[in-house]
């Protein structure tokens, strides 16, 4: 099964509960937060996550590009994440791992992130113990950037080791998704597909989130 997970970052914050609204027949609501050190931006943090957790009942995914991440990923599952995926150039293998334990112990899942420059075996340690790898398809940062094809046999070499060693991990993809890659990432074997604006600036959200699971009938 594909699941959809809209990227509030492209929502008007300004009617953040209506935004919400507007997505609700996708799987999962994707919550970016930057500090504008591990990333040149800031988006926002956990006093918006819990007002959030409060107008839905939707699975909240939560992609910290923040440095040291494993001080907060406690923080941000309490205030209301229910997956929190957190990027492994921020961490020492250490932390890593205890971020990790932590999360499932509160109940929460765990997810690490890479971005386009760090190869695929960089998260072959942790595999075993995540629910879900995160493959950044742009630089993170910002929405609204172009897809990089040169991600597709990261995506290829993932699937591979999930399905080899038979792992529950959900392989999920981000940056520059639209209906015409997020086939590709689906090709490539990918399950789950965040996306920004092309999900926000459709004219029809419902039917966009439908087509983007490219189901055929
Ligand atoms: C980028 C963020 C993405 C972003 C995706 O750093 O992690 O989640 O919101 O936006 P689009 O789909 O517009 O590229
Ligand atoms: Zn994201």
């Amino acid at each position: 099964m594909i699941k959809i997970a809209p990227s509030i970052l492209a929502a008007d914050f300004a009617k953040l509960g209506d935004e919400i609204e507007s997505i609700k027949s996708s799987d999962y609501l994707h919550f970016d937060v930057m500090d504008g050190v591990f990333v040149p931006n800031i988006s926002f943090g956990i006093p918006v996550l819990e007002s959030v957790r409060k107008t839905t009942g939707m699975t909240l995914d939560v992609h910290l590009m923040i440095t040291s991440p494993a001080r907060y990923t406690s923080r941000f599952a309490k205030a209301g994440a229910d997956i929190v995926v957190f990027h492994i150039e921020a961490e020492t293998p250490e932390n890593t791992s205890a971020a990790i334990d932590e999360l499932h112990k509160l109940g929460k899942k765990a997810g690490l992130s890479v971005k386009p420059g760090t190869p695929a075996k960089a998260l072959e340690p942790y595999m075993h113990k995540l629910d879900i790898v995160l493959v950044m398809t742009v630089e993170p940062g910002f929405g609204g950037q172009e897809f990089n094809n040169a991600m597709l046999p990261k995506i290829t070499e993932l699937r591979r080791i999930i399905d080899n060693q038979k792992l529950n991990c959900e392989l999920e993809v981000d940056g520059g998704i639209n209906l015409e890659t997020s086939k590709l990432c689906i090709e490539a074997g990918a399950n789950t597909l965040v996306t920004g604006n092309d999900i926000f600036r459709a004219p029809d959200r419902t039917a966009r989130i439908a087509a983007l699971r490219h189901l055929r009938h």
